[in-house]
């Protein structure tokens, strides 16, 4: 074998980043990804029967009826297909805990980006995709087996996404704190390779603060209404009922795709409303804090105090937090003192001297000073602590797409593809060796 070089004429290498929240695909080299749209997908059954529709019947008795259950589903992919309301379609996410599980859906997302986005054939682009820094040997090897079997493409490559996160802030070596939709995660980095043993995980993150939000909606009888159901509004004073007129004829939804739409007006309001404190919550200071007024889709407005900064405080100090079990939850700073102490102690200065800041929760106002507050007192005297978080949101939030669009447009990087002939010849187990 002659190693991965992969001698091309194609057009341009792609970039995958699909994360719980938003898939992010786009050409590297370029600044930012050129598609960005929610992972979940709306999904029907289709009404004729499952078996039957499957197509041609080769393989195992499973495999057929897989994939003839699969056949029968329709989806409902990116946001504007997704927001149609439609009888029957319930929400679902290929991905569980950051790894690909459903991969008919999955598969159905790549097509779509494929088509609509990069409109382009798959055999013309070299593929670099992020993967969780947990992601499981099988599910590894099944992906590689996917894009070069089935989407036959000429090259591929998979990346931790912290690694691309760190490369995207220059670094090689450092603490990648990841605060996204579904977890937060401290993964340290040392010369380009995740040290696994230092892994901590917490649930603690922008799904988190969503539901958060929703308690105190449910709480102060704020009533949150999706966009789908209002088909006019007139403007109200500020904490007046609002007065909004339901569209006629709307199509029975599915419970699960009524609440995305609700969460989303949410994550309207967490992005704008929600502060961090810069120091640890009191209800004194609290109430001092500057109102931020804001209006709600179906019209209802008023100014919010205190609340901005409780509901966040969740994510640095877990322990006030109705319905967390105890204190076994670890507040974000935790993560980060807990996976350097995991590490060896020669490398942990060079950890604490580059902790870098990604993920879209981290984008909460004040919640780098936070973090560097916290951080601060707890790092040991004799380490130099720094906080590398890019200004730029679309830096922060794709920084681990941006990261994949540097490496693979690297010269020396060329050498490092899985190409076609290396999988060839070597199988789906060479993702193993190529990409550790
Ligand atoms: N400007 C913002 N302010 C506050 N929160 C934000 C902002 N933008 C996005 N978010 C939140 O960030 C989360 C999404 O982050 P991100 O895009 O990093 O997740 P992901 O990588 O798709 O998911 P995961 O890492 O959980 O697999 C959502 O909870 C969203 O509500
Ligand atoms: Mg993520």
């Amino acid at each position: 074998m002659s190693g991965g070089v992969y001698g091309g004429d194609e057009v341009g290498a792609l970039v995958f980043d699909i994360g719980s929240y938003t898939v992010r695909a786009g050409y590297a080299g370029e600044d930012c990804p050129k598609a960005d749209f929610p992972t979940a997908l709306g999904v029907a059954l289709a009404e004729r029967e499952a078996d039957g529709a499957a197509g041609p019947t080769d393989g195992d008795a499973a495999t057929r009826k897989e994939r003839a259950a699969a056949a029968a589903r329709t989806y409902s992919i990116d946001t504007n297909a997704l927001h149609v309301p439609r009888e029957g379609v319930e929400i679902c996410s290929p991905l569980k805990n950051g790894m690909i599980e459903d991969w008919d859906s999955f598969q159905a997302i790549l097509d779509h980006t494929y088509r609509r986005h990069i409109k382009s054939e798959t055999p013309l682009h070299p593929v670099l995709m992020s993967e969780a820094p947990w992601n499981a040997r099988g599910k590894r090897e099944k992906l590689t087996e996917i894009m070069f079997e089935h989407y036959n493409i000429p090259a591929f490559f998979l990346c931790k996404t912290a690694v691309l996160s760190a490369f995207a802030n220059g670094r090689s070596t450092g603490l990648v704190l990841d605060s996204g939709a579904t977890h937060t995660t401290a993964i340290p980095v040392h010369d380009g390779y995740v040290l696994q043993q230092g892994i901590v995980k917490s649930p603690l993150a922008g799904d988190f603060i969503t539901m958060q939000c929703r308690e105190l909606f449910q709480e102060t009888a704020i009533e949150i209404t999706p966009p789908y159901q209002i088909a006019a509004k007139e403007p109200v004073r500020e904490g007046a009922p609002p007065n909004w007129r339901k569209k006629e004829k709307l199509p029975t939804v599915s419970k699960s795709w009524h609440t995305y739409m609700c969460n989303e007006v949410i994550q309207d309001f967490q992005a704008t409303v929600l502060q961090v404190s810069d120091s640890p919550y009191d209800e004194q200071s609290a109430a001092q804090m500057p109102t931020v007024h804001y209006e709600f889709t179906n019209g209802y407005n008023c100014d919010f105090g205190a609340e901005r900064l409780k509901i966040p405080e969740g994510l640095f100090d877990p322990s006030n937090v109705k319905g967390l079990s105890g204190n076994t939850m670890l507040g974000v700073s935790h993560v980060v003192t807990t996976s350097v102490g995991m590490c060896d102690i020669d490398i942990r200065p060079g950890l604490y001297g580059s902790v870098i800041v990604s993920g879209g929760n981290t984008l909460l106002q004040g919640f780098t000073d936070r973090l560097n507050r916290d951080l601060s007192q707890k790092t040991p005297p004799s380490m130099r602590l720094k906080l590398i978080a890019s200004p730029s949101t679309v830096e922060r939030r794709f920084s681990s797409w941006v990261g994949g669009s540097i490496l693979a447009s690297l010269g020396t990087f060329q050498q490092m593809w899985i190409s076609k002939q290396e999988y060839e010849e070597g199988g789906k187990q060479c993702v193993e060796r190529k990409c550790p």
